[in-house]
């Protein structure tokens, strides 16, 4: 399948460490799924902008803690996210709301004055007259003003806090909120800074699909572990700079536990899965062949389910998937990674009750956005920068660094198509902030001459269209390597500074990460 060869070095095995523990060692399905709570407000505001309108206000604090990753693991430090006065749960409690409820957030910073992973302190952002421990929560996927959109340069240290406001107008969508300090995001949010954040709608509504306890978030992230089972950030060796081009975890989790299972009942299931790997590609699958529907992309549902064997996500992208357990009474479905990984369990119980939810044939239209729309179009390269024994140095979008003027400036409520033109070895999943696209297209092009004639694209095959199950509203997209991947998006909703980036942390946090500016007309 295409999908699989589109790896690059990401399909490597994880990196073995002497001190790191073999995470296929530990029992597997010995410790139940959790599910995070969905988080209440605490009170009520008004609004940023109609102070006439109260709407919910929440304090979240993110703190540092322990909690056992498995059974047989010690409890392992991280860093995650709490309502009340103690504690914090990694990933941090789940949002709920409606499309047009806005609401405001005011994110705490009480975390140590340390970080327990290796910074970097020759990478941009992270030199050593900064704060150690700094954050900035970020909402992927939200259409949220420039000053709520947590602008990496923006963090707060320990005893500071920023408070937030997202609108959330646009379509139900399952978004996610994490870190994103510059330089240090890939640490920040590999100790346990992310969680999910659910966006409702009448449209979703209608369609009567599984809800309550049979709708599941499932969040799903690599990690690596020390033999203490404690997390393992892994790096170069070269004390001075020890960023590593990307990092792989043996260890897959699902809202923090490792290999947990999940009692259900033989009916459906709507799972809304997020891949919130550093950098490792997910292609998921149910054992024995057991199919399943997507009913949607990262943001909001497909136009009609599409039956699949296999699931592929990019690090920073979401699938809404419906499965239906209905006759596996009392038998086990195994969640796969690849071919082999055991990512989770169904267990199938005894049916409770009727299942009354629907697959509807029909989901929601998702328009097209055509060429023609288009007012402007931008060729953006993706290239990676080796040092002179050719390993990888820096990640660079467009060849500039982040702290260059800005040089994408869309005005507001118009329609672009961004080229990325991947010159790299590796596929980088590419994420825009404010906007949801569609893909075009992705057509293969000569890299060498690319090089050679000046930035020059002479393509070498036919346009693919985006896959099936990507076919509706993103945010995020695979680039492939060797591929010029086209996307079209209507820059509408704010004005003002944004970013753009790879949603590869270990890239994103060294220069694959640029400023847009979007301009008023
Ligand atoms: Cu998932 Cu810039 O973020
Ligand atoms: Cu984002
Ligand atoms: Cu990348």
């Amino acid at each position: 399948m295409a999908l699989a060869l589109h790896q690059g070095r990401s399909q490597k095995p994880a990196p073995k460490f002497r001190t790191q523990l073999l995470a296929g060692s530990l029992a597997q399905f010995v410790d139940p799924l959790p599910i995070s709570e969905i988080v209440r407000a605490s009170g009520s505001h008004p609004s940023p902008t109609d102070p006439k309108v109260q709407i919910p206000y929440y304090r979240i604090a993110m703190r540092q803690f322990e909690s056992k990753m498995h059974r047989d693991l010690k409890p392992t430090q991280q860093w995650g996210f709490g309502v009340s006065s103690a504690g914090a749960t990694s990933p941090g409690p789940t949002f709920e709301t409606r499309s047009g409820q806005g609401l405001l957030v005011e994110w705490v910073n009480e975390l140590p004055e340390t970080h327990f992973l290796p910074i970097d302190h020759s990478i941009h952002g992270a030199e050593p007259d900064k704060p150690l421990v700094r954050t900035v929560v970020h909402l992927h996927g939200g259409k949220t003003p420039p000053e709520s959109d947590g602008y990496p340069e923006k963090w707060q240290a320990p005893g500071q806090s920023a408070v937030f406001h997202y609108p959330n107008g646009q379509d139900a969508a399952m978004l996610w909120y994490h870190d994103h300090a510059l330089g240090i995001n890939r640490l920040n949010v590999f100790a346990g800074l992310l969680g999910a954040f659910i966006v409702r709608d009448a449209v979703e509504d209608a369609l009567n699909l599984p809800r309550g306890k049979y709708e599941i978030p499932l969040l799903m992230y690599d990690r690596v572990f020390d033999l203490d089972g404690q997390l393992n950030y892994p790096v170069s060796g070269d004390p001075q700079k020890p960023w590593t081009p990307e990092v792989f975890g043996d260890a897959i989790l699902v809202n923090g536990k490792l290999s947990p299972y999940l009692e259900v009942e033989p009916r459906k299931y709507r799972f809304r899965l997020l891949n919130g790997s550093n950098a490792r590609f997910l292609h998921l699958s149910l054992a024995a062949g057991h199919g399943f529907h997507q009913i949607g992309t990262d943001q909001g549902l497909l136009a009609a389910p599409l039956l699949l064997d296999r699931v592929s996500l990019a690090p920073g992208e979401r699938a809404d998937l419906i499965v239906d357990f209905a006759g596996l009474d009392g038998s086990n479905v195994v969640l796969k990674n690849d071919f082999a990984t055991a990512v989770m369990q169904f267990r199938v119980t005894r049916a409770a009750g009727r299942d009354s939810s629907a697959l509807p044939q029909v989901l929601r239209p998702v328009p097209k956005l055509t060429e023609s729309m288009a007012v402007k179009t931008r060729k953006l390269s993706l290239v990676e920068v080796d040092d002179l024994v050719g390993r990888p140095f820096q990640m660079l979008l467009n060849n500039v660094h982040w702290n260059m003027p800005v040089t994408e400036n869309p005005v507001l409520d118009s329609t672009e198509i961004w080229e990325l033109i991947n010159t790299t070895d590796d596929a980088h999943p590419i994420h825009l902030h404010l906007v949801r696209f569609q893909i075009l297209d992705r057509r293969s092009f000569d890299v060498g001459a690319y090089w050679m004639q000046n930035g020059e694209v002479k393509y070498t095959g036919a346009a693919m269209p985006a896959d099936p199950s990507e076919a509706g509203w993103k945010d995020t997209v695979r680039a492939d390597p060797g591929m010029v991947t086209r996307i079209i998006a209507r820059f509408e909703g704010f004005t003002g500074r944004y970013v753009w980036h790879c949603h590869i942390l270990e890239h994103e946090d060294n220069e694959m990460m640029r400023p847009f500016e979007v301009v008023a007309k």
